[in-house]
């Protein structure tokens, strides 16, 4: 049986997905929009092995148990009866990112998760097919297939909610400035803090219409390279998601009072006449967008409040990757 390897990227939702009408297949309730990054990404490895009597799957070399454990042996069962390949599986996957803290592990982690194992089970699946898949495992995960720009549309089946690459090379400056507030994994993972607004939010409908209307602004702001229209409309998006789950009942925030002072001095910095614009997903760390011109500025006035921050300087990135043989 044949080993592969997959490496894929994070991406970081510029308009956010937050909700699914459909939990089972991964639904969501609005169309998003990303960017994969060329800093935080996951490698797994898999083959499929006759002598096993369960799945032996492993996470930054540690055994997966638990819920972990099944969200990975029920994303291969999928695979499995795709490809009439029912042996257990060896799975083995290394974060270079932090676990669980709202810089999107879960989507480079099923984006690779789906690469290299529709590839040991001998499916060879086109990129759009690969990005259902994932999806499957988390919907984020459906536009990491791609680097650069990329959107997933909702659509209403398996067949239509699909992501696809809207520009796949980004030769024009954006980054994005992750900052790294905390990094260690969060109390309600992205999956709960979705369903909880969705269900808990009196303004959740209103986040739908409004996050769906916003796709041709971003579109528009991505083809035309306008950082200021493109910062804008994502720091708009990210806190009208963000305001859903402090309005929910009973309310919670993934933000922090560190990562609300970040939102404020990109808001002074801005005033100064930098377009820096912040996005935060479900955790505390926060994502400046960005020209890489005025890192330096930018930085100056984040280490006056915070001398201590840990900072990546993050750019596009590449779609999904696969090798056989040996990587990890
Ligand atoms: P994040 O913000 O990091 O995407 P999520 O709550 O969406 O956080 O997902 C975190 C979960 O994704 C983990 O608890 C684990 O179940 C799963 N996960 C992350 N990385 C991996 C990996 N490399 N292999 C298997 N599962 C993973
Ligand atoms: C805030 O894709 O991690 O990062 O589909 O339940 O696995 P599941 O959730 P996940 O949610 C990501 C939420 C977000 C916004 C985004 O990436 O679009
Ligand atoms: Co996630």
């Amino acid at each position: 049986m044949s080993q592969y390897t997959a490496r894929a990227h994070t991406n970081i939702a510029l308009l956010k997905y937050w909700g699914k009408t459909d939990t089972n297949l991964i639904i969501p309730t609005t169309t998003s929009i990303s960017l994969t990054l060329n800093e935080f990404y996951t490698d797994t490895t898999v083959w499929f092995d006759e002598q096993l009597t369960a799945d032996d799957i492993t996470l930054n070399n540690v055994s997966l148990q638990g819920r972990g454990y099944e969200k990975v042996t029920r994303f291969m069962d999928l695979v499995r009866d795709r490809a009439n390949q029912h042996q257990f599986v060896h799975v083995h996957s290394i974060n270079h990112v932090p676990t669980a803290a709202g810089l999107a592990s879960s989507a480079s982690a099923f984006a690779a998760l789906a690469g290299a194992a529709s590839a040991a089970a001998g499916l060879s699946l086109e990129p759009a097919d690969l990005s259902r898949l994932a999806r499957r495992g988390s919907g984020s995960a459906s536009r990491s297939i791609f680097g650069g720009f990329a959107q997933w549309d909702r659509g209403h089946d398996d067949q239509t909610s699909v992501a696809h690459a809207l520009t796949e090379t980004v030769d024009w400056p954006i980054q994005l400035l992750t900052l790294i507030v905390n990094d260690q994994p969060k109390k309600i993972d992205s999956r709960g803090g979705m369903q909880n607004a969705r269900a808990n939010s009196p303004f959740y409908q209103q986040w739908v219409d409004m996050a769906n209307a916003q796709v041709p602004a971003m579109q528009a702001a991505i083809n035309n390279h306008d950082l200021v229209a493109l910062g804008t409309l994502a720091e708009a998006n990210a806190l009208q998601m963000h305001a859903q789950n402090m309005v929910a009942n009973p309310p919670f925030t993934y933000l922090t009072d560190v990562s609300w002072l970040i939102i404020e001095t990109v808001k002074a910095l801005r005033a100064t006449g930098i377009p820096v614009y912040a996005t935060m997903d479900a955790g505390p760390n926060v994502k400046l967008i960005s020209q890489p011109a005025d890192t330096e500025k930018i930085m100056v006035a984040l280490r006056k409040v915070l001398p201590e921050i840990q900072v990546t300087v993050a750019t596009p990135g590449p779609g999904i990757q696969i090798v056989q043989g040996d990587r990890i």
